[in-house]
């Protein structure tokens, strides 16, 4: 799975036993991310949508969820032994991204070039191409020179970046196999009638994953586009907003979501770090049904732990705090449902073990 800020890696097993004890079937992931959630629920027997604007969500989407057991597990690793032995070669990906900046070094960049031109050679389904996509993109992520950020690389190569780019095979998630799209969650929300349950994880502050996370953008749609800056990002990078990365817009867009989600059940995570007032989330939630919520105590992301430093690596600043709070929301119309799963969140020993994975 690749770095992904605001990934819900450690929350992810709390909300599958979480989704277990509710009546719920299917779930649509508005905001999906990694899709590490989705899974979750996947594995908990729930059909689960996922959705998000992002386009490496959506291959992300077709390997993780949307892959059932229809997919020829053996085709597939054939396609991926024929796609590691394509002949490296200098194109846009290793000009932008190893040479005018330097988050990949370039006898990678070589091999991502030649490996993403000829994924739009072959005939594929629609699944396959985002196993294949996916592969190429957590193959990358293992042997970039960034912190997990987009937004910068680091001055020294890192020690991961003089690896050999490694294509696996995406492992197949148990659980039934549900449907992707690449949609705003606002205009996908209204049409989630038949849906039991809607899992919301927005942006929570003004960093933009479109911006943070532009050369998963660029690989997936391969449009080489124009850059600038730097950190050599897309130029629509420029334009690309989302509403819920404005302060001024996040709290309408939210709360304008809530009102027309007509699924019964509605999960929503939120970071205490981010615009919102978790009181008036619990307000609004409140008036869908009966609603419960429990913070979870965690560190920060490895930026926050390790400081603050300028291009040149000089320290610049402190972190204030090194722990941070995601608090989860869980509403329904059953109150005894609602009551049993968030119970099991409180209880220290199940918080303890998963946040053992994190440290
Ligand atoms: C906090 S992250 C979700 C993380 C995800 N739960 C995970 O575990 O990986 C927020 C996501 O919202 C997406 N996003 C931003 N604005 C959106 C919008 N208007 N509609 C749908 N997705 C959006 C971003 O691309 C990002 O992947």
């Amino acid at each position: 799975m690749v770095k992904y800020i605001g990934s819900k890696r450690v929350l992810a097993p709390l909300i599958e036993r979480v989704a277990s004890l509710l009546p719920i079937r299917s779930v649509c992931d508005l905001f999906a991310g990694t899709t590490r959630v989705g899974q979750a629920f996947r594995r908990a027997g729930v059909v689960v949508h996922s959705n998000d604007t992002a386009t490496y969500s959506e291959a992300l989407g077709q390997a993780y969820i949307a892959a059932g057991e229809d997919v020829d597990r053996v085709r597939l690793r054939e396609l991926l032994r024929h796609l590691s032995g394509v002949e490296p070669k200098h194109g846009y990906f290793t000009e932008t991204f190893c040479i005018q900046s330097r988050y990949f070094q370039p006898h990678n960049g070589m091999r991502i070039d030649a490996m993403r031109d000829e994924i739009d050679r072959l005939s594929l389904t629609q699944v396959e191409r985002g196993l294949l996509l996916t592969s190429l993109m957590e193959a990358a992520d293992r042997v970039d020179s960034t912190c997990g950020l987009q937004m910068a690389y680091v001055k020294e190569w890192a020690p991961r970046s003089f690896a050999d780019l490694e294509l696996r095979e995406p492992r197949p998630v148990p659980g039934p196999s549900g449907a992707v799209t690449r949609m705003d969650a606002n205009e996908l929300a209204p049409g989630l009638t038949g849906f039991d349950c809607a899992y919301i994880d927005p942006p929570y502050n003004q960093h933009s994953y479109f911006s943070n996370y532009h050369i998963w953008e660029t690989l997936m749609r391969w449009d080489a586009p124009e850059t600038y800056g730097v950190a050599c990002k897309r130029i629509d990078c420029r334009t690309t907003k989302s509403p819920y990365n404005s302060k001024r817009l996040a709290w309408q867009s939210f709360s304008h979501l809530i009102e027309v989600l007509p699924t019964p059940w509605i999960i929503v995570s939120f970071n205490n770090e981010g615009y919102h007032d978790l009181d008036l989330v619990a307000a609004v939630l409140s008036e869908k049904g009966y609603m419960r919520s429990v913070a979870i105590d965690f560190k920060r992301y490895v930026g926050a732990q390790i400081g603050i430093y300028n291009p040149n690596g000089e320290k610049v600043g402190r972190v204030s705090h090194l722990r941070n709070k995601e608090v989860l929301f869980v509403v329904g119309p059953d109150e005894a449902a609602v009551e049993e799963a968030t119970a099991l969140l409180e209880r220290p020993d199940s918080v303890a073990v998963e946040q053992e994975a994190l440290f």
